[in-house]
Order: C-alpha cells, then structure tokens, then sequence
C-alpha cells in the first residue's frame, strides 16, 4: 500500500500551521507540525540570517526524524530601527511581551519618523530538507509601512501595525485568505511548492523510523 511522504513542518505556531496547510496543503503528501508528530524538540535558532535559522529548525527535525521537514524563520525589519526586530521578532522586548506591548513600543519608537520614514517589511524563509538530505531556501517579502495605530484583529504578532498603502488597510484587517495572497509567508511558500513539484522532492515515503513519527 503507498503511503503519503509525512513533511514535517518544524514550528508550534498554530497560526503558521494554518497559513501553511492553506497553502500546501494539496500536495502529495502528509504535512504534520511538530505537535502532530508528537516530537519535543528545542531548537536553538543561532543563525545570524533569516535564511540560517529556517536551516538550522529544518536540518534538525529531518535528522531526528529521518522524514522530510520544512520550517521558516520570519519577522519584521523595521528600517527607520535599522532592520530592527528583524531575526529577534519573536524575542523582542522578551518571548512572553504581548503584542500589544510589542507594537505599542514600535509605533512610539518612530514617533519622529517623518512619512517617508515609515518603511517596514515582513521577510520569510523557508528551508526545505529532504528525506535525503537535500537542502533549499527561499526568500521572499513584503512591503509595508508602520501605521500610526493598531488595526484590525485577524492574524497575529505585529499584523495589527504593519499597513498596506496599497489596500489602505493592515494585514490584520485581511482576511486570511487576501493575507496568504500576499504576505511573505504566501510567497515563500508557494515558490518552495514550486520547487518540490518541479523537482519531484516529496514522491515516496522511503523514510527510515526514527523519533516519534511513524
Ligand atoms: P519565528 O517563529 O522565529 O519565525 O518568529 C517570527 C516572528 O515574527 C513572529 O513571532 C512574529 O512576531 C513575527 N511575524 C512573522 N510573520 C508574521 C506575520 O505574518 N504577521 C505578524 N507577525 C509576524
């Protein structure tokens, strides 16, 4: 009997994992987080690159594994802050600040900034290692502005500030569905599913049981 290829997806971020299984989900294989698969796993991300860290999550869940996995590594370069929080998003001001504090804190920073200053942008990696080893990145982004107040409640982490000149609106007033559409996150993987779909990455499950999955 022929089984789905389990791609294990290394992130405990429930609202990445929906984003993800929008938008791969209708692949040929099995996409299973890191709570799917029963696997405890803390990965130090050291790298000093957006593209590093994906790496560094993908590398380790494939090699306790033995099954394909795939993480990101994301977060906002605000650039009147100099590309802060950039790879530390999810650490700044400390893991446990909410984000009401945390954008908060953003928009007072550039209290000064004139409007042309504003400029801000989501970035997103995603790694890709194979059940063999085999390693992809991409990355991909999108442009923004710091608004002058928190909008919107879909989303989540800094979506209630970052706008979109374009729409008039911040990625927390999108639907999800107009989100995927444009976010990094979207991108980035949409341009991996490529890459997995032209190379045939994902076709069998020859994966050797290793770790909690099976
Ligand atoms: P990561 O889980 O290490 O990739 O950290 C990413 C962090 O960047 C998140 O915890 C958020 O703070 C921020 N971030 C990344 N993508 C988004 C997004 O789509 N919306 C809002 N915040 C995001």
């Amino acid at each position: 009997m022929s089984k789905k290829t389990k791609l294990l997806f290394a992130t405990g971020n429930a609202h990445k994992m929906i984003e993800i299984r929008e938008i791969l989900g209708t692949g040929e294989y099995e996409i299973l987080s890191l709570k799917d698969a029963g696997l405890k796993i803390d990965i130090e991300e050291n790298g000093s690159s957006f593209e590093e860290n994906a790496l560094i999550k993908a590398r380790t869940v494939q090699q306790a594994t033995g099954h394909a996995a795939m993480a990101d590594d994301s977060g906002l370069e605000v650039d009147y802050l100099n590309g802060a929080p950039g790879i530390y998003s999810s650490r700044f001001l400390g893991e446990d600040t909410s984000y009401s504090v945390k954008n908060q804190y953003l928009i007072d920073q550039l209290a000064n900034a004139a409007p042309n200053e504003r400029t801000a942008r989501f970035v997103c990696a995603i790694a890709l290692v194979t059940q063999t080893g085999d390693e992809y990145v991409v990355r991909e982004t999108v442009e923004g502005e710091i608004a002058h107040r928190p909008a919107g409640e879909n989303g989540f982490g800094y979506d209630p500030i970052f706008y979109l000149p374009d729409r008039k609106m911040t990625t927390a007033e999108l639907s999800a569905e107009e989100k995927n559409a444009l976010s990094h996150r979207g991108k980035a993987l949409r341009k991996m599913k490529e890459i997995i779909e032209k190379n045939a990455l994902l076709c069998s499950d020859t994966a050797v049981e290793k770790g909690g999955v099976s």
